[in-house]
């Protein structure tokens, strides 16, 4: 509690958004008519966030509550936000948040097999590049799997460049992956 006290003090003093707290104030928004709640993950989400994984990711089960909790509970460097439809969680996407970095790394991010195509990966993804521009972070970075041609494209169409393979990444089937960043063009800040 102290310590939080304390590097809030530091941010306050040194005038350093980056040090600021994460916070997110929930959101209504439309897309194609539909209206969505964005608010941030919070522990009682995560079987939902579970279910919607096994949908996209059958095979894989390296996301385990546990691995969400501890991703979610560090609320001071991880960023998780959900869409909710008429109640039901349809999307969600993670970054972190390093303080001592200029890069905020995106740890996942997924749609509902129905919710697809619709434009809610490119609006969450959006959401995280605002994000890290207004905390003057230099860029964003993400792994993505090789075959994943859907999720590149989008990388591709937000303005994403591939930054090589990282070989054998994924443990599951030692898939490679490509090491994809976004960079904002104001060098020698943040
Ligand atoms: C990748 C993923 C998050 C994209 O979310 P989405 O909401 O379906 O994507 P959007 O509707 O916002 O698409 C935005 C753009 O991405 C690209 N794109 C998305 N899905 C695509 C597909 N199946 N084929 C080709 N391009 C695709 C297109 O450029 C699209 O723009 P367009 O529809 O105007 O052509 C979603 O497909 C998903 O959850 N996949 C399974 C999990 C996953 O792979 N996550 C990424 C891990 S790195």
């Amino acid at each position: 509690m102290l310590k939080k006290f304390n590097a809030l003090l530091h941010a306050f003093w040194n005038g350093d958004p980056k040090q600021a707290e994460l916070t997110f104030r929930n959101r209504h928004i439309l897309i194609n008519k539909n209206s969505f709640l964005v608010s941030r993950a919070i522990v009682p989400d995560i079987p939902e966030l579970l279910s919607l994984q096994k949908k996209v990711y059958p095979n894989d089960s390296s996301w385990n509550f546990g691995v969400f909790e501890e991703e979610i509970k560090n609320e001071n460097k991880n960023l998780y936000l959900i869409m909710r439809h008429d109640d039901r969680l349809v999307a969600f996407i993670g970054a972190a948040f390093d303080r001592g970095e200029h890069d905020v790394h995106i740890t996942n991010v997924a749609v509902t097999p129905t919710y697809q195509r619709a434009g809610l990966g490119r609006y969450l993804m959006r959401v995280m590049i605002d994000y890290a521009n207004s905390l003057n972070y230099q860029s964003l970075s993400l792994e993505v799997r090789q075959s994943n041609e859907p999720a590149q494209a989008l990388y591709k169409s937000l303005g994403f460049t591939s930054h090589g393979l990282k070989k054998d990444y994924y443990v599951f089937n030692r898939e490679d992956a490509v090491d994809m960043r976004y960079e904002f063009s104001r060098k020698g800040n943040g």
